[in-house]
């Protein structure tokens, strides 16, 4: 990506100074400019800023975009946008350009620090004009361009919301020139690379109520991530504030879960229709608490926000309840896909979470089209990255104190990410990208593992920092923490065996071979340290077993006695899941691929807490950060039982958080059976893993190569397969029985007696 040229220069309003923790009053920048009496070719404007901004001309909106330049790693690269204005010009103009806070200048963190990446809001333009004799006109950023403080926007910040006054109108404001300013970073500047954040749809309220507190309550009937819009009748300096949660409790808006996000929307009428909905800020909710008005002279509606993804799977079953946990997980991903990928939507985090994204890649990549989406987050963590292999928790690192560092699973975010990404669209250049990164990483996790140990517990991974088991639903925080050696030495292994797999695509023999070593011997030395080498982990958990099971770790006599041990963990546990994000990727796959899938459909399908479908049944729209966060008598867990305090475990209860929805790639590579076996579906498989009762699954997934769609059906004693297979690729169709199909380009139909219990 070379850079441009930019003949525009970087401009502010140099007096204006906010103090710390507070985002800064959004600018407003305004240039007003005649055009010659000639044609027009195009017309089009290159911008960027340090904030986030919008651009009107002629008091129209320019592009569709919000939040734009997007968040990057701003130290190392920030995007320009490129939008034509060429219908929107005309002989006398005036083009407006309002910036506000937004990820660099504004507060971006749970320690509410602000100017993370820059001392000042700023704008970089330059607006050019072509004749149609070929004369190109360029006017850039400069101090002939004004800049106001008394926009209407009176505060915007991610976490507390936008204030809009519509009093302040163009006569009230003080106008100056601006002054050029040189930036606190110098990152390259780079057009557009990433995916823009739209409006994708409009949600109507479905209910609406009065709540004792005296507050009018909008219910949209789906928790998502966007903004409200509002057609309001009202008089001038009348006062409206719109609250946003994600749960009710008694009728109320239940706002503790926002910890100090403030998620409110205030606007302050002038007289008359008006309409307004916010630009500079976004929440995760449900419901909307309206003050300040009467619902007669309010119609309000809301506008679903995320990067402009293009949803390319499908699955749906016979098992209703199964499908809306789909359909939750999918909302959870668009929710948290605002730009970079975040852990949850609504309270004072947002944050690229590595962890989270680790374990939901894959299901992401099933359901969306991640790819610009994610190379361009990645392209941060490589910049990111530091000497000894470390990766910072969340992406771009921002305002975090942690240091970056070499840690399992969430580190392993820059191997499950590509690797997720490349099965689904078979990019071979993304892992060539990525590839000394990933070295690097695995390096420093060899160092890691090494260090202060000798023989086999060279592999055992125990030094910190790891988060562990992190929210498992049967222990603590603490309890999280203890169990961080075998999650970290697994997903060591794991990685090294993908790291293998990936130098191989590479064309890298010898390091293919060196870490497919480095596999066996860290499955040894998870089997002589932590098992009794008979199929029984020494310090029993859920995740301790489903680990290795999963990531192929264990000897094939030690397999049945592993599952065994692990069935009786489930049953202690009345039926139920334990793992923390870490396992819960893979619980489903340890069972089903190890001979019990009827016990993988009884964990799906189970329908008390802990389970995803409690989740589904307690009216879930989305996947909740923890199973429980709403209990079965309607409370909020905020953490820890035992200490009987609801800010424990820092108050953690997102009710959009998608890291235990990575349970979808289970759905369609077994329940339906789609697997990619070479990247990009080059080479695929369609066998499904009939249980728990279905009586038909299918879905479709769109590769670079084509379409493909799958269905499997049993209807009297009869299993009919049906697969569409793309030109240029293969397909491996196998029965439960095992009876197997090779199949090429077609649309291929199977039918065969089914003996076996659904
Ligand atoms: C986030 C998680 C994240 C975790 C780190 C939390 O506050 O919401 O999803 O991965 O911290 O373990």
């Amino acid at each position: 990506m070379s850079e441009k040229i930019w003949i525009g220069k970087w401009i502010t309003d140099a007096t204006y100074d906010f103090g710390e923790g507070e985002s800064p009053i959004p600018m407003e920048f305004r240039y007003d400019f005649s055009i010659m009496d000639k044609k027009i070719e195009t017309a089009w404007i290159d911008v960027t800023a340090w904030g986030i901004y919008e651009i009107e001309l002629n008091e129209e909106k320019v592009g569709q975009d919000y939040f734009a330049p997007g968040c990057t790693s701003y130290k190392y690269q920030l995007q320009y946008q490129t939008y034509d204005m060429t219908a929107n010009v005309k002989e006398q103009n005036t083009i407006r350009v309002f910036v506000a806070g937004g990820w660099a200048v504004g507060v971006f963190h749970m320690s509410r620090k602000n100017k993370i990446y820059a001392d000042n809001l700023a704008l970089l333009a330059e607006l050019h004009i072509l004749y149609e004799d070929g004369e190109e006109i360029i006017i850039g950023t400069d101090e002939d361009w004004q800049v106001t403080q008394d926009s209407s926007f009176r505060m915007a910040q991610w976490y507390d919301g936008e204030t809009y006054d519509a009093t302040y109108t163009e006569e009230k404001k003080h106008w100056k020139k601006a002054d050029v300013t040189i930036p606190r970073h110098n990152p390259k500047i780079l057009a557009q690379y990433g995916v823009p954040v739209r409006a994708q749809e409009r949600l109507i309220p479905q209910t609406i109520f009065q709540a004792k507190s005296g507050e009018y309550i909008y219910d949209f009937g789906q928790n998502f991530t966007g903004v409200i819009s509002a057609k309001i009748k009202g008089h001038e300096k009348q006062k409206i504030i719109f609250r946003h949660a994600e749960i009710l409790v008694e009728n109320e808006l239940f706002v503790k879960p926002l910890r100090t996000a403030k998620a409110a929307a205030t606007y302050i009428c002038k007289d008359g229709e008006q309409e307004y909905s916010p630009r500079f800020t976004y929440m995760g909710f449900r419901y909307v608490g309206v003050r300040g008005i009467e619902p007669e002279n309010l119609e309000l509606s809301a506008i679903v926000l995320h990067s402009d993804i293009e949803e390319t799977g499908t699955f749906s079953c016979s098992n209703e309840l199964l499908n809306r946990l789909q359909e939750n997980i999918r909302w959870s991903g668009k929710s948290n896909f605002v730009d970079i990928p975040t852990d949850c939507p609504q309270r004072d985090e947002r944050l690229g979470w590595t962890g989270d994204i680790a374990v939901f890649a894959k299901t992401a990549c099933y359901n969306f089209d991640m790819s610009k989406f994610l190379n361009k987050w990645l392209l941060d963590m490589n910049a990111e990255q530091v000497e000894d292999g470390g990766i910072p928790f969340v992406i771009p690192q921002g305002a975090d104190t942690w240091n970056p560092m070499v840690s399992a699973c969430w580190g392993d975010s820059c191997i499950l990410v590509p690797w997720a990404e490349y099965l689904a669209r078979g990019d071979i250049e993304l892992l060539k990208r990525q590839y000394p990164m990933i070295k690097k990483f695995l390096k420093g996790c060899e160092k890691r593992a090494s260090l202060l140990s000798i023989g086999k517990h060279k592999y055992i991974w125990s030094l910190p920092y790891q988060w562990g088991d992190w929210c498992a639903p049967d222990t603590n925080m603490l309890g999280w923490w203890l169990r961080a050696p075998w999650i970290a030495t697994a997903y060591f292994a794991n990685s090294a065996k993908l790291v293998a797999q990936i130098a191989y695509i590479l064309g890298e023999e010898s390091d293919a071979s060196y870490y497919e070593d480095l596999f066996q011997n860290i499955k040894q030395a998870y089997r002589d340290v932590f098992t009794n080498k008979k199929g029984k982990v020494k310090r029993e958990f859920q995740s301790a077993y489903v680990l290795p099971l999963a990531f192929g770790m264990v000897e094939l006599e030690e397999v049945d006695a592993m599952v065994e041990n692990l069935q009786k963990l489930i049953d202690k546990n009345g039926g139920h899941i334990a793992t923390g994000f870490p396992g819960t990727a893979y619980i489903l796959y340890a069972l089903s691929d190890n001979g019990r899938s009827d016990l993988a459909y009884k964990l799906l399908l189970q329908e008390t807490c802990p389970s995803w479908l409690y989740e589904v049944k307690a009216g879930a729209t989305t996947i909740w950060e923890r199973y429980d966060a709403l209990r079965e008598d309607g409370t909020v867990n905020f953490g820890d039982e035992k200490k009987k305090s609801d800010d424990s475990d820092g108050g953690m209860v997102s009710f959009n958080h998608y890291a235990n929805g990575a349970v979808g790639a289970w759905l369609y590579e077994r329940c339906l059976g789609l697997e990619a076996i070479e990247g990009g579906y080059k080479k695929f498989r369609f066998k499904p893993v009939i249980g728990g009762g279905l009586t038909w699954a299918k879905g479709s997934v769109k590769t670079p190569f084509g379409k493909i769609s799958a269905k499997w059906s049993i209807e009297e004693n009869m299993l009919a397969m049906e697969i569409d297979v793309p030109a240029e690729t293969s397909c491996e169709l196998v029965f439960p029985d095992g009876e197997s199909h090779s199949l090429e380009v077609g649309h291929w139909e199977y039918k065969k007696e089914w003996k076996g219990e659904n």
